[in-house]
């Protein structure tokens, strides 16, 4: 029996034996009555009776173990040319004075605050600051519109708003302070205050009697100590992309969260206390929150905080750099990181320019990895290249290779094996169990472990419907998958309408709500196909309004636009045309997998249900001046 194999059966024998050591790891204020609470099934709760606190476990602790000087934080951030790095004492003590200015402004544990801001020292801070008096924060992603904003201020009914005047990309400063204002106008919620962290690059003016200078504020705070809270106590909640315009506020407790993700630092990870762990990310995803922020800080480790993207800032040399610099040991990412840095430099010539003996890792995640990427990263850096497959809602990985308890074989195309805590199965339609190497609906049985989510924010009703309801006793992950024979899972594809966009989660049910609202459009789908380097972009097709004579490419034009203002750059939604007609089922049902066939020149069968067959071909001939439904360069997909 392997080491895994061994870890893996001790965890299935008697799973709460397994979490109450885990638990270990962990400073509790008061130890739980129960390991696992399934009172309310299939509403579970870890470590019930238990209290403690995350900020606690992430910076005082350490501090209090004699760690005060250990490097909690680098800030390397090549878009303004800064760096600067955060010892655990001094984090601390700047966490502590932010959290005690959330108290003057009123912020009491249970209450919620927002935090729209890009990746900067003072990002990370918030949150441990929200985490320290027992608020609960909710980070959104700086590519997001002002409309995105505003659903996620009504949802979550912040007092607060954490918010920077801007973020940078390489090629603009991108506003945040206008999008924060638009947001709370077309909010009905109302924060009471917005602290407002001035960037050099792009300050902001202020709103009289609502926001708030950062630094000003802060200097005049007292610290606030930290506030022990129930395990079950939600942490965050983080909003991640459903089927329709309405978020789906994901929330996450504090007590399995800490274990969780002490567990994983060390046996998934293999990090020691003191070693740099670096999430190229964004603290508005849950990577950032989970491997930026949290995870290297429970478990000691320094976290690298990088405000730059791997190619432009300002070449394909910029992860190498960092890693040399900073002494990276493990580094973690998404695919379509490496596939930039490959286009722009096959050869790795770039690589030759650093020491890179530090780096002992390479972990991918976020969409799946292409055989051909994971061939070239683990030439090029000559360490494990490790894919491993998890979401926003299970809050760290489901499958991956266990490097902390011992490396095993690595298999191009797949996301490894199961982790302890998550009983993976695939089912049929009908809820049978599949054998191995047969594709079908990849569900986890309940109950889910420590630090997978615990509700969807104000809708236990919309948890259990959207996650528990469709293979009762399971969670359903939406993703489409096989085990083999090893037990090595490979995810092929979603069930629902998210696609992958340069490893960043979009609903394209959401781009079609947009471009259906335009008055000249009559229908529309939206469908991702294959690109080389962000594996997934959407598409549009568009059917006008019968008698609607204007420039079919002036429409376009404007639904991208509205798509660019409504939902955010991050949606990269570029190309759209126009066509008479779409296929669909006699039913009425678009058949957006043929389109996506269509579009990326696969093999496909003509649907039995379609109303008729002619569209099929009126639909390649409308795609193939932008570009699609003729071989096009490989996609990773197709790795
Ligand atoms: N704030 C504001 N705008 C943002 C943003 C942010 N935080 N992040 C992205 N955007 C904008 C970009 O500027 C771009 O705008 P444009 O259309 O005006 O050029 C648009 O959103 C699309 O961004 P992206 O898809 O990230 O494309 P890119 O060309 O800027 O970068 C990669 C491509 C591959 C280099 C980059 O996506 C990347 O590094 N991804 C991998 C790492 C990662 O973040 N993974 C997430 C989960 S692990
Ligand atoms: P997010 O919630 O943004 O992390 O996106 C989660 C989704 O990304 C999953 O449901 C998968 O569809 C996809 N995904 C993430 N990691 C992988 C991986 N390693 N392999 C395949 N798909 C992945």
């Amino acid at each position: 029996m392997t080491r895994y194999a061994e870890v893996h059966a001790g965890w299935q024998a008697d799973p709460q034996a397994f979490w109450a050591e885990a638990a270990e790891a962990i400073d509790w204020e008061r130890r739980w009555d129960r390991v696992l609470d399934d009172d309310a099934a299939p509403m579970t709760r870890w470590f019930s009776g238990a209290r403690v606190n995350t900020c606690h476990n992430a910076l005082d602790r350490h501090v209090a173990a004699g760690h005060g000087d250990r490097l909690a934080l680098i800030y390397d951030s090549p878009v303004t040319g800064r760096k600067r790095a955060y010892r655990y004492a001094e984090l601390r003590d700047a966490v502590a004075h932010l959290a005690g200015a959330l108290r003057a402004l009123g912020v009491e544990r249970g209450d919620r605050v927002i935090v729209n801001m890009p990746m900067v020292p003072e990002t990370v801070m918030a949150m441990l600051a929200c985490a320290r008096i027992g608020a609960v924060h909710s980070v959104v992603f700086g590519g997001f519109a002002a409309n995105e904003l505003a659903t996620r201020i009504d949802d979550a009914r912040p007092k607060v708003v954490l918010a920077a005047s801007c973020g940078i990309e390489p090629n603009r400063v991108v506003p945040y302070k206008p999008m924060l204002d638009e947001a709370i106008a077309l909010a009905s919620h109302k924060p009471t205050a917005c602290l407002i962290l001035q960037r050099p690059e792009g300050p902001a003016e202020r709103v009289a009697g609502r926001d708030l200078d950062w630094a000003e504020t802060v200097a005049a705070a007292e610290p606030a100590d930290c506030v022990a809270v129930e395990a079950g106590d939600p942490l965050y909640i983080l909003y991640t992309s459903g089927t329709t315009g309405q978020p789906k506020g994901v929330v996450r407790d504090n007590g399995g969260h800490l274990v969780a993700l002490a567990w994983s630092m060390r046996h998934i990870y293999a990090m020691r206390p003191g070693e740099v762990f670096w999430a190229a990310s964004d603290v508005g995803w849950v990577v950032g929150h989970s491997y930026i922020v949290y995870a290297p800080l429970i478990a000691g480790c320094t976290s690298l905080l990088y405000e730059g993207k791997p190619v432009g800032t300002p070449d394909a040399g910029a992860f190498w750099r960092v890693i040399a610099e900073h002494g990276v040991a493990t580094l973690f990412t998404a695919p379509t990181a490496f596939r930039a840095i490959k286009r722009e430099d096959p050869e790795g010539r770039l690589i030759g320019d650093y020491d890179l003996s530090s780096l002992r890792a390479l972990f991918l995640a976020g969409e799946r990895c292409d055989p051909a990427t994971l061939a070239w990263a683990t030439e090029q850096l000559g360490v494990p290249v490790i894919d491993h497959w998890w979401q926003t809602e299970t809050g760290w990985p489901i499958a991956a290779n266990p490097l902390g308890i011992e490396p095993l074989p690595i298999k191009p195309g797949s996301a490894g094996v199961a982790m302890p805590g998550w009983d993976l199965r695939v089912l049929d339609a009908a809820g049978a169990e599949l054998p191995p190497g047969q594709i079908g609906d990849v569900v986890l049985r309940l109950p889910l472990p420590p630090g997978a989510l615990t509700t969807l924010w104000g809708n236990d009703a919309g948890y259990r419907a959207k996650y528990l309801s469709e293979h009762p006793g399971y969670y359903a992950t939406a993703d489409a998958g096989k085990l083999d024979a090893e037990g090595y899972v490979h995810i092929m594809a979603r069930t629902d309408d998210i696609i992958n966009v340069a490893g960043h989660r979009l609903s394209t049910g959401q781009m079609e709500e947009v471009l259906i609202a335009h008055p000249d459009v009559a229908e529309c789908a939206v469908f991702g196909v294959a690109d080389a380097m962000k594996g997934e972009l959407p598409l549009g097709l568009l059917v006008l309004n019968a008698g609607c004579t204007r420039d079919p490419e002036a429409v376009v034009r404007e639904v991208v636009q509205r798509v660019r203002e409504r939902i955010g750059p991050v949606a990269v939604f570029k190309r759209a045309t126009v066509v008479e007609r779409l296929p669909k089922t006699r039913s009425g049902k678009i058949l957006r997998g043929t389109l996506r066939k269509i579009a990326d020149a696969e093999p496909y069968t003509v649907p039995a249900t379609i109303d008729d067959p002619l569209i099929l071909d009126e639909v390649a001939a409308a795609l193939r001046p932008l570009g699609y439904a003729e071989p096009r360069v490989a996609s990773p997909a197709s790795g």
